[in-house]
């Protein structure tokens, strides 16, 4: 029998290693997209310490679209370069939101955020993964490297 680990005593890297495979196992037969995003972002959010939302926003007709989430109603539409979401273009950690120019506050609990983009094979941007903390400077070089990870395998589905 599978038994799942406890995830409160991993350390960071075994928590995101352990995260990819549980994805990666979630999705692999499935192709609908939308089912997969709904099923990252439920792990993400739950299996992650100290978040308030863990979403997607995809690129449809030069703006960022609000996709599958967990965590308070968002701002459904993001024009392409505002925001941390629209200035995506490689992954941007902001320690304090409120530090970033433009940022939007959809979410005032918000405090701290990552935002990874999502690419094709072909390097076109196809979304972003957005990840937002109540604390401040709530994520790492660690926590960069476990996102991107997750924000690989499912860019693979999109
Ligand atoms: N704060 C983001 C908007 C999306 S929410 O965090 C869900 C931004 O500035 O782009």
């Amino acid at each position: 029998m599978f038994v799942a680990p406890d995830l409160s005593k991993l350390s960071k890297p075994e928590l995101y290693r352990e995260l990819a495979a549980q994805l990666s196992a979630l999705i692999q037969d499935e192709t609908d997209p939308v089912a997969n995003m709904a099923n990252c972002a439920a792990l993400i959010f739950h299996s992650v310490p100290k978040l308030n939302w863990a979403g997607f926003y995809l690129l449809k007709g030069g703006e960022l679209v609000l996709g599958p989430f967990q965590g308070q109603i968002a701002c459904v539409r993001i024009a392409f370069g505002r925001g941390v979401v629209g200035a995506a273009r490689t992954t941007i950690r902001v320690g304090d939101v409120n530090e970033f120019p433009g940022h939007i506050a959809c979410d005032t609990a918000s405090k701290s955020e990552i935002v990874v983009p999502l690419t094709s094979d072909d390097s076109h941007l196809l979304g972003v993964l957005d990840i937002d903390s109540p604390e401040l400077n709530r994520f790492d070089a660690d926590d960069e490297e476990g996102f991107r990870a997750i924000g690989k395998i499912i860019a693979a589905k999109l």
